[in-house]
């Protein structure tokens, strides 16, 4: 069965209006030499948008069907799923709990402001660390449960098997728009986190037989947890679309090299991104994951590996919020670049 009729046996709560933009950016082209596309999933409609939605829509259907009434959740001060996990909470009509990392980025701002504003139940942890953050929230699942509730806990940055269909979703509706717009991608750049996002969009392209070369970046892993990641999510998301997971995953690279000192860390590239793609095109980008994507992809243009006329993908996949928590630092950037 081809993946979009085994998509269908899964349920999905409505999130989010889709399909969201795939827009041809003319400004920041013609000062490239090549045809940059990028597809708007900062622009998902839950509570300042981006790819949480997607994720969310499968993974809270799943949830439901067992009778949850309760989400638990984490990650860093300035999480964005955090915010969109509540977000999505409320909509429901579920309790959401977040257990989140005292880290440097925890100014009530940004995203950390919106959890706030939502009520979020918010439990703050003294780590910089947001991956030791997992313990803590499955303790207060433990917790909840003795309280007579029914939580159910999202992993940071929500991803799991399920929540990766929404990935499998959204590379069908761009790949539908690229055939409508009458694109031929020559390369697809994109965020990996815990590479939820990655390895979906790669698994669709590829059953559609689209073969562009796919350049995931990085924001906190080395490539060896990265690859890792990419194996084990590879392997649950073919199970549950009855692909083989033997199948050819075609040429692809993951970079390391644009996290900067950790993950958060707004690299002077990255800011740098950020003023260039708001200059050109009046798009926002983020610090921690849509400024870092654009980065790489121009670093590699800067090396000479795009050349003139080609056709660039990138998916932005929102984090937007997070710039009014690193006002101060885009302040100072914009000091050194003249700009103030
Ligand atoms: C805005 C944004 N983009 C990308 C990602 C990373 O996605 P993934 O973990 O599926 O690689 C995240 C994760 O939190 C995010 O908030």
């Amino acid at each position: 069965m081809k993946i979009r009729e085994t998509l269908k046996q899964y349920p999905k709560e409505n999130l989010t209006r889709t399909p969201t933009p795939l827009q041809f950016l003319p400004h920041l082209s013609e000062d490239l030499g090549l045809n940059f596309y990028l597809k708007r999933d900062d622009l998902t409609d839950l509570a300042l948008g981006g790819d949480k939605p997607r994720k969310l829509e499968y993974e809270i259907a799943q949830a439901i069907e067992k009778g949850a009434d309760y989400l638990v959740t984490c990650g860093s001060a300035q999480s964005n799923h955090a915010r969109l996990t509540t977000a999505a909470a409320r909509r429901l009509g579920l309790d959401v709990a977040v257990v989140l990392s005292h880290d440097q980025w925890h100014a009530i701002q940004g995203n950390l402001l919106t959890v706030y504003l939502m009520g979020a139940r918010v439990e703050m942890i003294h780590t910089e660390d947001h991956w030791d953050l997992e313990e803590h929230a499955l303790n207060l699942v433990k917790e909840l449960e003795t309280d007579g509730r029914k939580p159910h806990y999202i992993p940071v940055s929500g991803t799991t098997p399920h929540s990766s269909l929404g990935y499998i979703s959204g590379a069908l509706e761009t790949l539908e728009q690229m055939e409508e717009q009458n694109i031929v991608p020559d390369a697809v750049y994109l965020p990996f986190g815990t590479g939820g996002i990655f390895t979906a969009m790669m698994l669709s392209f590829r059953e559609k037989g689209i073969e562009a070369p796919f350049f995931g970046i990085s924001v906190n892993r080395s490539l060896d947890l990265c690859f890792a990641n990419l194996d084990k999510w590879w392997a649950a998301l073919c199970e549950l679309l009855d692909v083989d997971p033997d199948r050819p995953r075609g040429e692809f690279r993951l970079y390391d090299e644009f996290i900067g000192k950790e993950y958060a860390d707004p690299t002077e590239a990255g800011l740098d991104a950020i003023l260039k793609m708001a200059t050109a095109e009046g798009i926002l980008l983020d610090p921690v994951y849509s400024g870092k994507v654009f980065s790489g992809f121009l670093d590699h243009f800067e090396a000479g590996d795009w050349e003139k006329g080609q056709n660039i993908l990138m998916l932005h996949s929102g984090g937007v919020p997070a710039i009014f928590a690193y006002a101060g630092i885009l302040e100072e950037h914009m000091r050194k670049r003249g700009r103030l």
